[in-house]
């Protein structure tokens, strides 16, 4: 067992944070830039020695009470240190989100056998202990979502979308009751907005891409198609979003057969990240209805037309309009890399 206790490291890795000067001022780039790499360091050598104390004697340390709960804390702190570094990053211009390199993704990619292989191979090799440190693929690996989207799935009925909005209540719930809000100026999770809206349009199977929607009447070129509903859910803090897929994964059991990867990979697909606000942090968006069951279309070869755009100017602020006359029955799609920043999970400490 190492000798340096997490908290200890903790409290040497916040007061880094709190020497650091406001981030505002560009005339401290230099500064920035210096602080930047400490953290960096710090973060680094932080991490390793999560893992090396978690490898090192779970038994011990699930026996001694809440170490384990400490180190979870860790973890949560160093994700939103990564979300803080990206912002200081993408404020001094060194990160532009535009600029973002592109993973491939090819058109509407199927998953197949070898997906499903390798993915359990990386399963076997994830420690359930360390859960708390898991990033997005290791999640996608852990709930065994590529042998999940093999599958086809059903359309989720009202009753379904409402079991997980309660159940998203309940984890709230629970989680402020694990960790109060401390000196937080925003809680870890919430709704965005107490809005409702009937979008004109309704799901249903598109062939090969599974689940869409599709407009239920004509839709005109410039009108209102999707916005930010009471079901569009924040999560401000990385962490925050891997405990909730854990406890939905959970839920039933932690037996094998009461697992629930249907319900849980669909919840981390339908996750995005995005900024709120110009120039503010990133945090991860779903919508707990039947809004997250859009495709995607790009103006690319290979792919089909978007007939949906977020934000009428350059932000995107969770409004979508139609961006040429949509027929009843055609499939609404947007292309998503105008609101969703598709690698920036590891920023979330994911
Ligand atoms: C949004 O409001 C509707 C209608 O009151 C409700 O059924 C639904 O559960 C709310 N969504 C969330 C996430 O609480
Ligand atoms: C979502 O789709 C289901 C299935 O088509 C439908 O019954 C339900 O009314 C839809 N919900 C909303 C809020 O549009």
């Amino acid at each position: 067992m190492a000798s340096i206790q997490p908290s200890l490291l903790l409290t040497l890795l916040l007061s880094l944070l709190l020497s650091c000067t406001t981030l505002a001022s560009p005339s401290t780039k230099k500064r920035h830039e210096e602080y930047e790499s400490k953290l960096a360091n710090a973060l680094t050598h932080y991490a390793s020695h999560i893992g090396s104390v978690t490898t090192s004697s779970h038994q011990a340390l699930l026996e001694e009470d809440g170490t384990m709960h400490e180190l979870e804390f860790a973890a949560m702190a160093i994700a939103n240190e990564m979300n803080r570094l990206s912002l200081i990053r993408y404020r001094l211009g060194l990160d532009d989100d535009e600029e973002e390199e592109e993973e491939e993704s090819e058109p509407n990619s199927q998953l197949d056998t070898a997906d499903i292989e390798k993915e359990a191979m990386i399963k076997d090799s994830l420690d359930p202990e360390e859960w708390y440190a898991y990033s997005y693929w290791e999640l996608h690996a852990y709930f065994s979502c590529a042998a999940e989207f093999i599958k086809s799935k059903p359309i989720p009925t009202p009753e379904r979308w409402n079991d997980l909005r309660s159940f998203y209540h309940e984890f709230v719930q629970q989680d402020l009751q694990d960790w109060p809000l401390q000196n937080e100026n925003e809680p870890r999770s919430y709704i965005y907005t107490d809005v409702s809206y009937d979008p004109p349009m309704e799901p249903f199977q598109s062939g090969f891409k599974g689940r869409g929607l599709k407009a239920n009447r004509r839709i005109e070129k410039g009108e209102l198609v999707f916005r930010a509903t009471n079901n569009t859910i924040i999560f401000t803090h990385g962490h925050t979003w891997r405990k909730f897929l854990f406890a939905l994964y959970e839920r039933h059991g932690e037996e094998e057969h009461q697992l629930d990867s249907e319900t849980t990979c669909d919840v981390l697909v339908w996750s995005w990240i995005q900024r709120l606000v110009p120039r503010g942090p990133l945090v991860i968006v779903m919508d707990l209805d039947n809004g997250s069951l859009m495709n995607e279309g790009r103006e690319d070869e290979g792919w089909e037309d978007p007939n949906v755009k977020c934000g009428k100017e350059d932000w995107c602020d969770f409004e979508y309009y139609a961006i040429k006359d949509i027929e009843v029955g055609e499939e609404i799609l947007c292309d998503y890399r105008e609101f969703a920043m598709l690698n920036a999970w590891v920023d979330m400490g994911l």
